[in-house]
């Protein structure tokens, strides 16, 4: 039987990646493309760097693959509802029929970490897991998925949750320590009272922690005490590619 191959495509604050995946293994198959987000990084600009990858990696794939593309942001039956760490443009603007239609086919659009939650899911940290699995990605913000016992809830913003009068993300992303220049010690507490705070709310069985700081969990993981276990995801930044690819062969 010849392999299920897909194209996953994961738009990122800083570079839009893609690569084609075995859909069966969850398996990236070779390099993956990167191209740098555009400053402006409105859905014209994104569009014409998304069908760029597809371009550049149609010889490795084959022609009726499915594709599948990741945004930051909430994607309600195609259409982009907000966008923290994007160009606001994406607001209400229809983005799985744009990127259809720049790649000259129909593509899946999903949110970033509701992908990577799949593919840690279906592949990497969480397989097999039942109950609740939060994963959460910390980068530039703080990305959620919800799956429930392997299904999927789209499209939980938790990374949003008011703390102590703060929008969430933007104290305890990966990016606020770099901003900041937090010790992990000082960081980790920060995690701490986010942590906590979502699994009082939701109980979750696992926590699965992505995102390229997820590299360095020795650093982090061992200073969290809560009640859920967690640990590190095992797909790192291959993770939105892998799921975008997966949920569009679906
Ligand atoms: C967005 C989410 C996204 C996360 C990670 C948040 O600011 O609201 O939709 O998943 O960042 O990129």
């Amino acid at each position: 039987m010849t392999a299920r191959v897909a194209l996953g495509i994961d738009i990122g604050g800083s570079g839009i990646k893609g690569a084609p995946v075995d859909v069966d293994s969850g398996v990236q198959l070779g390099e993956r493309v990167k191209i740098a987000t555009p400053a402006k990084s409105t859905p014209e600009a994104v569009a014409a760097i998304v069908d760029q990858i597809a371009d550049q990696l149609a010889d490795r794939l084959p022609k009726d693959a499915p594709i599948g593309v990741t945004i930051p942001g909430v994607v309600q039956h195609g259409v982009v509802r907000t966008a923290a760490n994007i160009d606001k443009s994406w607001i209400d603007a229809p983005g799985q029929e744009i990127f259809s239609q720049a790649l000259g086919r129909r593509c899946l659009l999903v949110n970033d970490a509701d992908a990577a939650g799949v593919a840690e899911a279906r592949f990497g940290a969480a397989q097999g897991q039942r109950g609740l699995v939060i994963l959460t990605t910390l980068g530039t913000g703080i990305g959620i998925a919800l799956i429930h016992n392997g299904v999927l809830i789209p499209n939980a913003e938790l990374g949003h949750l008011e703390i102590d009068g703060h929008d969430a993300e933007t104290r305890a992303a990966a990016s606020a320590r770099e901003r900041e220049g937090l010790s992990w010690e000082r960081w980790a507490k920060r995690l701490q009272r986010y942590y906590r705070h979502v699994e009082d709310l939701l109980w979750p069985d696992l926590f699965v922690v992505g995102g390229g700081v997820s590299r360095k969990a020795d650093k982090f993981l061992p200073l969290l005490s809560l009640r859920t276990p967690i640990i590190p995801a095992a797909l790192q930044n291959a993770a939105g590619i892998i799921g975008a690819a997966s949920l569009a062969a679906d």
